[in-house]
């Protein structure tokens, strides 16, 4: 139960979030829900990977929607910190429980506990995974089980809980490498990298969850490339070390947390030689959670594969130049060989979601750029102190 200690692993500690200057270390907690009038208070729903980058936009966008999110993070790749802004921001609290997916025991206790509170889980938002493409080669079994078999022992508690619809992180990584531009849904999988086989494998076993059941639901979404922040300035990405990802160093570059940026090849078939992705404001993302959950409620559909992007494909260079335009802030660089792995051009075709979510992108490329580096800059060492 919630509120008492639990069993012989650790305890569950129940504390008004804005008092609680964070959970004693190795110890499990909860923050309890305030007394806040919820419009949908029958509706919670578990956010696995709640504290990261993206799940953290999306808990501001689901408590301003009215619904009750209660989180599930090991903090792997995040701090506490992140939940206490999103509740500032939000002005409502969060309940957050700090464990893994990969304890069943754990996520059965939480769907058991919620019903018993009279706030039954009607659906899950799966943001927790690992993510680092080249980890992911290092570690391939650390990947497959984090991603892969902890996704399977969440699908099991939801099954033991009767919880039959869940939105999934899924990255537009699964395609296969193509010229054929922009990637529908359709387009063939076929991932190049540990990380994106553990994307597909997911989605497969997602397919055939929800084959098998008539009631269960599955939104599958595929991310491009997610950057920028919330306007605020007071949440936003935070990668530990050094970035793997074009725009997070392009902030660190204009810090000067290091001296330049390198990029990844000149001479791809692509207007000015560089790559080319889809960059889509994180909050706009975030929003398209919400839409997907809604959607979940009314659609007969088992299993939907949805893009998230903006459909417009943008190069290295014009980004890193539309982002010393918006910020004043010059980025020094030098062009180096092609990253392994790396293909030329990717961008979506956007049109099925907003056909199903009524979704569409509406942030540009400035507004990216602009709240982007207002994280960044007020926060040089993200959450850290
Ligand atoms: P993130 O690392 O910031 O967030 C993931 C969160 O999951 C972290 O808070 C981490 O601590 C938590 N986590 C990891 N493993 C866990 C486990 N076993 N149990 C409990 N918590 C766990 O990453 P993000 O950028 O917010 O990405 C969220 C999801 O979206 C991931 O599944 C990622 O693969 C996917 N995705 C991200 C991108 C991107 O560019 N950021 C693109 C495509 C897909
Ligand atoms: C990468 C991952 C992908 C993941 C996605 C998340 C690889 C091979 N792919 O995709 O699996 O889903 O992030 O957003 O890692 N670039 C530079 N200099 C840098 C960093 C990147 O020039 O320091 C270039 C790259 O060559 C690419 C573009 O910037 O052309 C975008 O790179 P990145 O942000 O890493 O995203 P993806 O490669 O699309």
């Amino acid at each position: 139960m919630l509120g008492a200690p639990s069993d012989s692993r650790g305890c569950f500690f129940v504390l008004p979030f804005p008092k609680c200057a964070g959970p004693p270390p190795g110890i499990r907690f909860a923050y309890a829900a305030m007394n806040r009038p919820y419009p949908r208070a029958s509706s919670s729903l578990l956010v696995t990977g709640g504290a990261g980058y993206i799940g953290s936009h999306t808990l501001v966008e689901l408590l301003a929607a009215g619904y009750r999110p209660i989180v599930l993070d090991n903090f792997s790749n995040s701090s506490s910190e992140t939940l206490r802004r999103v509740e500032a921001l939000a002005g409502k609290t969060l309940t957050a429980i700090e464990g893994d997916i990969g304890d069943g025991e754990l996520l059965r206790g939480i769907f058991a506990e919620q019903a018993r509170q009279g706030r039954p889980i009607s659906g899950v938002i799966h943001f927790a995974g690992l993510k680092a493409v080249g980890e992911s080669v290092e570690q391939p079994l650390r990947y497959y089980r984090n991603n892969v078999s902890g996704t399977l022992v969440l699908l099991a508690a939801m099954d033991a809980a009767d919880v039959r619809h869940i939105v999934f992180s899924s990255s537009a990584t699964v395609y296969r490498a193509s010229a054929a531009l922009p990637y529908t849904e359709d387009h063939t999988l076929g991932p190049a990298n540990p990380y994106g086989r553990t994307k597909a494998m997911v989605e497969q076993i997602l397919r055939d969850w929800s084959a098998c059941d008539r009631g269960r639901r599955v939104a599958c979404l595929r991310y491009f490339n997610p950057i920028g922040a919330h306007p605020s300035g007071r949440i936003g990405e935070a990668p530990q070390g050094v970035p793997n990802n074009l725009f997070p160093y392009i902030t660190q570059v204009a810090l000067g947390a290091r001296p330049r940026l390198h990029i990844f090849g000149n001479d791809y078939p692509t207007p000015d030689g560089t790559g080319v992705r889809d960059y889509v404001h994180v909050v706009d993302l975030a929003r398209a959670h919400v839409k997907a959950v809604e959607y979940l409620e009314q659609v007969t559909e088992g299993f939907t594969p949805i893009n998230l992007g903006t459909g417009r494909g943008t190069s290295v260079l014009e980004l890193v130049q539309m982002f010393e335009r918006v910020t004043g802030v010059s980025i020094p660089r030098e062009i180096q060989a092609r990253r392994p792995g790396d293909i030329a051009e990717a961008y979506a075709d956007p049109a099925r979601a907003t056909a199903l979510l009524r979704w569409r992108a509406t942030r540009t490329l400035e507004d990216m750029c602009a709240d982007g580096w207002r994280w960044q800059s007020r926060n040089p060492k993200g959450y850290g102190p």
